[in-house]
């Protein structure tokens, strides 16, 4: 891998290219899309948690004017076929199949969908859809009778050991021995759940917003029983996505089979409501932390067994202990992950998926032990930094954690922090400082593209990426731009079909890596093809000189001292028409598994962390956050919080700082605010709405401060980029718990802090 350098475009600042589009409502979210003749899709789901479908009354559906058709179990059955799920090598959510038989596994599965001439038509028949259930008795939380303990199905190592860790705790002078919650969370991205699905003779075209174009393609192709050539997905702008758009859902391929057989584009946008169930969600899960340290706060042992709530279908686990072991200096480790199944639907991917709740209880610990040492917070992580890792004692690529800490402690006013719980008081509050470190792996999947240049200075670059949100199609704009010397606004950037080049699945903050990577190296072979024309013509102010040498800039090719427009060097390379070249960037380092091929077939594909063979990457930072607690009333208000990432390149830092802070926006919500309520009776969300599931308000947001740190790897990717998507909201909800037990003394270690966990 040969380090790229970039000339300045990137790494600079800059608008979305796409943002007037998307603040003008030009730009097309997936049910924007205007499809002639459509009719619409209405969900009807489960109203128990397990059990059959006895019968089911559709005649008041039926005489609602407008009604088309209404799909069941009993019109659909093997019409659709099983799907594979994501970790069994497919691109399901689950692979339970829809609308396939008369079994209900989870409260909110989808067990009809009523299509009508109207969205309103629609929403009345599946309203008066009325079914018979028999129930069976179910098991919806941690203690319900029936959830069964399992061998979970995770994306990292579900046990890790080294050294002696019971011993080391045994014999240590300072232990910590703890136990952490974290509840369930839902995706409530501002654009709902849709789908619009058209067939042109056996070809499908289905405008979704998606993560994972190609996965769509791919997953739909095989539950229809079509070629994946036959199927297109279209997926321009995505309003959220954070996961919940990743893998292929259950309704989409009902969709499209009722568009096949109504001979008519069909269109599906879900409810709220329906949101808690038909994606995947935040599991539930449980903690038991023990750390032992030496009285210089050199930790000694670390041991993290946790539990996640998952389906019967998917054993489904994060394993985040996989990354948070790895976070410190540590000569005795062992982890352990189990699985819980319950009658719930399939957990899967929320924003910084392990590390959210891993850190939460990890961060937390190491608070209780910095007070238990009588250390610095600060101080006991910079004591226990390491360049390698604990575990296999595999290098990190860089790590700037301490600088992190030093650079957000200062900008925050850490020093003024009095060390005694509930010594900082204002009026009638009292107020807390916490810190927590922030942490998420780098990742990147291979990519294909192509990049076309021509000879008026404009290029257009195609590749199978998705704009979900990050700007994404600003930071490819802008590698264009800077390698190939030409106006940002000259670039036409081309995403978000599965048509196009593959690209990975855009997740675990991968996709400016994997796709920019990509990127480069096409325009690389151009600026190779600029230079040997121009050294190679005769009477030009660059022949016989080495091309290899070539500068781009100031709109001219430099080698050494000489240079000539860039437009006469392209115009000479080109020949009268466009330059094409395509490329495909492979992640190296990783397994062999992470080929180009599965993510052409649209696998999910991305490597890093602490999954590559030679190398630990990951990207740190240090979250600082103030609370203030009303001593009458215990109200808990956040007025500031301060964040210092450092990530490796930044591609733009105006559209990462967004990233980044949305991210502790999102990290004090999961602190305060942020659980979907399960009644254990019914087996039903009972908060699946944005009135009743909290989330924080611009009032209920202080100041944010986020800093970002330069920081230059060479190891990671060519352009050295490790992605900012997901860090910000890492460790934020221990840096409020942190807080709050600064300022009241009471460690509350389950998550959301309401204000009755301080009466
Ligand atoms: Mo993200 S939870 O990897 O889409």
């Amino acid at each position: 891998m040969t380090p790229i350098r970039p000339d300045g475009v990137i790494g600079r600042d800059h608008a979305r290219v796409d943002g007037i589009d998307k603040v003008t409502g030009r730009a097309r979210y997936g049910a924007d899309e205007p499809v002639a003749g459509t009719a619409f899709a209405c969900l009807a789901t489960a109203a128990i948690a397990r059990g059959r479908i006895l019968d089911i009354d559709d005649r008041a559906a039926r005489r609602v004017r407008g009604v088309l058709v209404i799909l069941t179990h009993r019109n659909v059955g093997d019409a659709i076929r099983p799907g594979t799920w994501m970790l069994d090598k497919g691109h399901m959510a689950t692979a339970i199949a829809p609308l396939a038989s008369d079994a209900v596994h989870f409260a909110g599965q989808i067990v009809a969908v009523a299509v009508a001439e109207s969205f309103e038509a629609a929403r009345e028949a599946a309203a008066l859809l009325r079914f018979e259930y028999r129930s069976e008795p179910h098991a919806a939380t941690f203690g319900s009778p029936g959830a069964e303990e399992v061998e979970p199905r995770a994306m990292g190592e579900t046990a890790l050991a080294a050294g002696e860790p019971e011993a080391a705790l045994a014999a240590a002078p300072v232990r910590i021995d703890t136990e952490y919650a974290t509840p369930a969370q839902h995706h409530n991205p501002l654009e709902l759940f849709q789908a619009t699905c058209a067939w042109d003779g056996d070809t499908l075209t289905v405008w979704e917003s998606s993560q994972n174009v190609r996965g769509y393609q791919h997953g739909l192709a095989r539950q229809l029983g079509l070629r994946p050539k036959q199927v297109r997905v279209v997926s321009q702008v995505v309003g959220g996505a954070f996961g919940s758009r990743g893998e292929l859902g259950q309704a989409t391929a009902i969709v499209a089979l009722a568009a096949r057989r109504l001979r008519r584009p069909v269109k599906l946008v879900a409810s709220r409501r329906d949101a808690f169930t038909i994606r995947s969600f935040r599991a539930e899960t449980r903690h038991r932390v023990q750390l032992a340290a030496a009285r210089d706060g050199r930790l000694l042992a670390l041991c993290h067994d946790s539990r996640e709530l998952g389906s019967r279908s998917e054993h489904f686990a994060l394993a985040g202990s996989d990354s948070t072991a790895r976070l410190y200096a540590c000569p005795n480790v062992r982890t352990g992950v189990r699985g819980v199944a319950a009658d719930r639907q399939t957990p899967g991917f929320m924003r910084a998926p392990p590390e959210t709740p891993y850190l939460f209880a990890l961060e937390c610990a190491m608070d209780e032990l910095a007070w238990a040492l009588d250390i610095d917070p600060l101080e006991l992580r910079r004591r226990n930094d390491t360049m390698v890792d604990p575990v296999h004692q595999l290098p990190y690529t860089s790590r700037s954690l301490v600088r992190c800490i030093d650079a957000g402690a200062a900008e925050f006013g850490w020093a003024r922090r009095d060390p005694r719980p509930g010594s900082m008081r204002e009026g009638e509050e009292v107020v807390g400082f916490g810190y927590a470190t922030a942490f998420y792996p780098t990742q990147v999947g291979p990519a294909d593209c192509r990049v076309a240049l021509a000879p008026d200075l404009r290029a257009r670059v195609e590749v199978g990426t998705h704009e979900i949100g990050t700007g994404i199609r600003t930071v490819i704009a802008q590698t264009v731009a800077d390698r190939l010397g030409i106006a940002i606004e000259a670039v036409e950037v081309a995403i978000g079909d599965s048509d196009l080049p593959a690209a990975p699945l855009s997740a675990g903050s991968s996709s400016t890596a994997s796709v920019c990577s990509a990127v480069a190296l096409a325009c690389e072979a151009l600026r190779a093809r600029i230079g040997k024309a121009a050294t190679a013509a005769r009477n030009a102010p660059l022949h016989g000189l080495e091309p290899a040498a070539l500068r781009l800039g100031d709109g001219r090719v430099h080698i050494g001292d000489a240079s000539e427009p860039l437009a006469e060097a392209v115009r000479r390379a080109c020949r009268g028409r466009p330059m094409v070249e395509k490329a495909t960037h492979t992640p190296h380092g990783a397994p062999p598994v992470i080929g180009p091929v599965l993510v052409r077939r649209g696998l999910p594909v991305i490597a890093g962390g602490s999954m590559l063979r030679d190398r630990l990457q990951f990207a740190f930072g240090a979250q600082f956050v103030e609370v203030r607690i009303d001593r009458a009333t215990g109200r808990i208000r956040i007025p500031r919080m301060t964040g210092a990432f450092a990530a490796g390149r930044i591609v733009n830092p105006r559209t990462a700082r967004s990233q980044l802070m949305g991210g502790q926006v999102w990290g004090a919500s999961a602190a305060l605010w942020e659980a979907t309520e399960i009644d254990p009776r019914s087996g039903r969300y009972a908060n699946c709405d944005l009135a009743e599931y909290l989330l924080p308000t611009h009032a209920d947001i202080g100041r944010v401060d986020t800093l970002m740190l330069d920081e230059e790897d060479t190891r990671v990717n060519p352009l050295g980029i490790k992605g900012v998507g997901e860090l910000g909201v890492t460790g934020m909800n221990a840096a409020v718990a942190n807080a709050v037990f600064h300022a009241t003394g009471l460690r509350v270690r389950t998550l959301p802090i309401r204000l009755d966990a301080l009466l």
